[in-house]
C-alpha cells in the first residue's frame, strides 16, 4: 500500500525514534513491536518539554490553564482516534492498572450473583482482574475456550455460557501471542442479545497500533490501551469508559466534584503525547483521502497500514524472491495457522527440533530482534493447548519494510541449514 506513494515509507520511518539501531546493540531490525511500538520523534520531544513544566492544573493562572487545554485538546485527539458515543477518556498507571480499575468496578457496582464472563485467550491483565474481583462481588468467573487451531475466540464460544445474568465480560480485541484479532462487535452484540445490562470491558492493547478502532461499532462499555504500545510513550495507559460505567460507584475523593476517574494530577505530558499520536495518524492518512476530517484520515491510515502490515506477514510466511517463508520450514508450527484472516502484524511459530529462545538468540546475532513466548502465567493459556513450550514471536508495525522481513527470511534460512 505504501510502495503506491514513492518515498512514503522513508518519510513515514524518518518519524521514528531508533528505527534502524538502539543504543544497546546498534543496527538491528525491529520486530518485538507487539512489547513496545517504536517511539515518533514528536513524542520524544513533548515528553521532554513537559517534563520541564512545575506547574499544576486547575490553578488560576496562564500556565496551569494551557495545561488543562492540552488535556481538553488531547481528549478530542481520542475521540478521533477512538470514535467512542458518548462517555469519557482518562488516563491511568498502565493498561494493565486500568484494566484492573475498570474489572473491579464493573464487579462491585453490579447487583451479586451472575457470572463475570471471559476467555481463555485472553491475556492475564484482564483474567487475573476478573479472577481477583468476581468473587469478591459475589459472582463466579467463566471462561470460555479459545478455538486454539485459529488463535481466536468467537461468539459460538462465548455463547455457551451467556446466561441474563451475565454481568460484566471481558473481551481480547488482539492476542499478543497468535496475533489473531477478535470480532469484538458481533460478540458484544451477542452477549446485549441475552444480558442487555451485561458491562463489556475490551482489552485494546494490542490491538491499537495496527488501526481500525471504531468504539461507536463496538457496543461496549470499557476500552483499554497502554500507548507505548501504539508510538507513544512508557508510563501511562488510556481508558475509555461509557456513561453507564462511568455511573457505577468507584474509588474517588470525598465531594470531589465532577466525574473524573483519575487518581491525583495527572501527566499532562502523557496526554500531550497521545495527540502527537494522533497527529501522526493524520498525516499518514492524509496520504490516502481526500478529506481533511480527522476522523476520516485516521479510519484511512488505519486501512493503510493494515493493508502494509498484511504484505509483510504474508511475505514472512510465504517467502519473498528466492527466499522461502516461515510457513515453508520443515517442521514449523504457525500459531494460528498459516492462511488467518485475523492476523495483525504478528507471526509466531516454533520449529521441531530447534528451541525458540536458540532461535531468538540466533536471529538477535544477525541483528533481527524478536522475542520468545514461553508457556509461562503470560502465554501458558495459548501453548499448552498446542503442546508447545515456547514460541518466536515477530511482530511488526507498519513502518517495517519487506527489506526488513527478506533480513529475518535470510537469517532463518541459514539458522535452519545450521540446524
Ligand atoms: C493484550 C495485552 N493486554 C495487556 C497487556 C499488559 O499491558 P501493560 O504491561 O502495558 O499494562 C499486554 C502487554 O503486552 C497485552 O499485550
Amino acid at each position: 500500500m505504501f510502495d503506491t506513494i514513492p518515498g512514503l515509507l522513508d518519510q513515514i520511518r524518518s518519524r521514528f525514534a531508533h528505527v534502524d539501531s538502539d543504543p544497546f546493540q546498534g543496527e538491528r531490525v525491529f520486530f518485538e513491536n507487539a512489547g513496545g511500538a517504536l517511539t515518533l520523534k514528536s513524542v520524544v520531544q513533548t515528553s521532554a518539554d513537559y517534563a520541564a513544566i512545575p506547574d499544576n492544573q486547575g490553578r488560576e493562572n496562564v500556565a496551569s490553564r494551557a495545561l488543562v487545554a492540552v488535556i481538553a485538546r488531547s481528549r478530542e485527539d481520542m475521540q478521533s482516534f477512538f470514535n467512542p458515543e458518548g462517555g469519557q477518556f482518562f488516563v491511568g498507571e498502565s493498561g494493565t492498572e486500568l484494566l484492573f480499575r475498570l474489572i473491579r468496578t464493573a464487579c462491585l457496582g453490579t447487583p451479586e450473583g451472575g457470572s463475570v464472563l471471559g476467555s481463555t485467550l485472553e491475556h492475564p491483565a484482564s483474567r487475573s482482574a476478573c479472577a481477583r474481583y468476581a468473587p469478591v462481588g459475589g459472582k463466579a468467573h467463566v471462561l470460555v475456550e479459545h478455538d486454539v487451531s485459529r488463535g481466536s475466540v468467537d461468539l459460538a464460544a462465548y455463547r455457551l455460557q451467556i446466561t441474563p445474568d451475565t454481568r460484566v465480560a471481558t473481551i481480547l480485541h488482539t492476542s499478543p501471542v497468535t496475533g489473531m484479532g477478535v470480532d469484538v462487535a458481533e460478540i458484544a452484540a451477542g452477549i446485549r442479545a441475552v444480558a442487555p445490562e451485561c458491562f463489556i470491558i475490551v482489552d485494546g492493547i494490542q490491538h491499537a497500533a495496527h488501526g481500525r478502532l471504531d468504539l461507536a461499532a463496538y457496543g461496549v462499555d470499557g476500552y483499554v490501551i497502554s500507548p507505548y504500545k501504539a508510538f507513544s510513550r512508557h508510563g501511562y495507559g488510556v481508558a475509555w469508559v461509557s456513561d453507564r460505567l462511568a455511573g457505577l460507584p468507584r474509588d474517588a475523593l470525598i465531594d470531589a466534584p465532577g466525574a473524573s476517574w483519575e487518581m491525583g494530577t495527572r501527566d499532562t505530558g502523557a496526554y500531550a503525547t497521545f495527540s502527537d499520536v494522533v497527529a501522526y495518524l493524520d498525516w499518514l492518512g492524509s496520504h490516502f483521502t481526500e478529506s481533511d476530517a480527522p476522523r476520516e484520515r485516521i479510519v484511512a491510515a488505519g486501512e493503510a497500514i493494515h493493508a502494509h502490515e498484511k504484505r509483510l506477514t504474508d511475505a514472512m510466511l510465504h517467502g519473498t524472491g528466492n527466499l522461502p517463508g516461515l510457513a515453508q520450514i520443515p517442521g514449523v508450527t504457525i500459531v494460528g495457522g498459516v492462511e488467518n484472516p485475523l492476523r495483525e502484524g504478528l507471526v509466531s511459530f516454533a520449529v521441531d527440533g530447534l528451541k525458540a529462545p536458540e532461535i531468538v538468540e540466533a536471529l538477535n546475532q544477525a541483528g533481527v530482534r524478536t522475542h520468545t513466548r514461553k508457556a509461562d502465567h503470560y502465554s501458558a493459556n495459548i501453548l499448552a493447548p498446542m503442546g508447545l513450550e515456547a514460541c518466536v514471536r515477530v511482530s511488526v508495525c507498519h513502518y517495517n519494510s519487506l527489506e526488513e522481513v527478506e533480513r529475518l527470511l535470510e537469517a532463518m534460512r541459514d539458522i535452519t541449514r545450521r540446524g
